[in-house]
């Protein structure tokens, strides 16, 4: 998840994998998971680590009948201890959420939770937040009528939203962006204009990767000047290395032949 600062990371939480999980989307990185039973160890390495890296991670049942219910990042939206419960842009993936609606309402006590609703549409994919700017991918699941829900949440907590155009080869803003510091943001060449992200605050920037490492791109920075990268990405762990942070690396392939990526797989709330 990509809409809290490293220091609001404490408590995060993940969904199983289904055993339907074959039957996942997939149109971007993968054509479709082969192999459940790596991909369950391929996301237990995933846990154990946010949870080596001291967070406190829930893990709720998989729903069978819902083959990306994985991927929860997409499912709420969490920023400063308010949730925004989008309508998915996918339809086979509406009903992932009351489970996890509920899980928030119950642990989140206290916290203002609205509702998407009508036609606006919005996966929580495709946000992102640097410091206290925030950043929404347009695309083939988020709409102006989900992003202008967004923008009137921000606005009540007082921070910036910008629009970016998604192209039609990518999913989300967070499969071809993240940011593994407050400070910067990883993107890969070749899918977004240089000036994509506008000006940045004071010691902010954008580091280009390499286009072939665009899946290395998405990352969970941590507390601790952690970071979850995932493996393969030379390119992306070396410039992450070089800004003074501890690289954990997860094999990931069995997630991203459903198209998902690091942040996918989690919320932090
Ligand atoms: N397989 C993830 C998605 O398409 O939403």
């Amino acid at each position: 998840m990509a809409t809290v600062r490293l220091d609001q990371k404490t408590r995060a939480l993940v969904r199983a994998i289904p055993d339907s999980y074959h039957s996942a989307l997939a149109k971007f990185f993968g054509t479709g998971p082969k192999d459940i039973d790596l991909a369950k160890q391929q996301h237990e390495s995933y846990r154990l680590a946010l949870e080596a890296a001291g967070i406190d991670v829930v893990m709720l049942d998989a729903d069978h009948k819902h083959p990306d219910c994985l991927f929860v990042e997409d499912q709420a939206v969490i920023i400063d201890g308010h949730v925004l419960l989008p309508v998915p842009g996918h339809p086979s993936r509406v009903n992932e959420q009351p489970p996890i609606a509920d899980f928030l309402v119950s642990k989140m006590g206290g916290a203002q939770i609205c509702r998407m609703s009508g036609d606006a549409r919005m996966d929580g994919g495709d946000i992102l937040r640097l410091g206290d700017l925030f950043f929404v991918g347009r695309s083939t699941r988020t709409n102006d009528l989900g992003i202008e829900e967004l923008r009137d949440l921000l606005a009540h907590l007082g921070h910036e939203l910008r629009v970016i155009d998604i192209p039609e080869h990518a999913l989300h803003l967070t499969s071809i962006a993240s940011t593994p510091t407050d400070e910067v943001i990883l993107a890969p060449e070749g899918y977004l204009s240089k000036d994509a992200f506008g000006e940045l605050p004071e010691g902010c920037r954008v580091i280009w990767m390499p286009e072939e490492e665009i899946y290395g791109c998405n990352t969970i920075g941590l507390p601790g000047a952690k970071v979850l990268v995932a493996d393969g990405y030379p390119h992306v762990a070396k410039t992450l290395e070089s800004l003074g942070l501890e690289i954990i690396l997860l094999d990931f392939s069995e997630i991203r032949a459903a198209d998902g990526s690091l942040t996918c797989c989690s919320l932090f709330y």
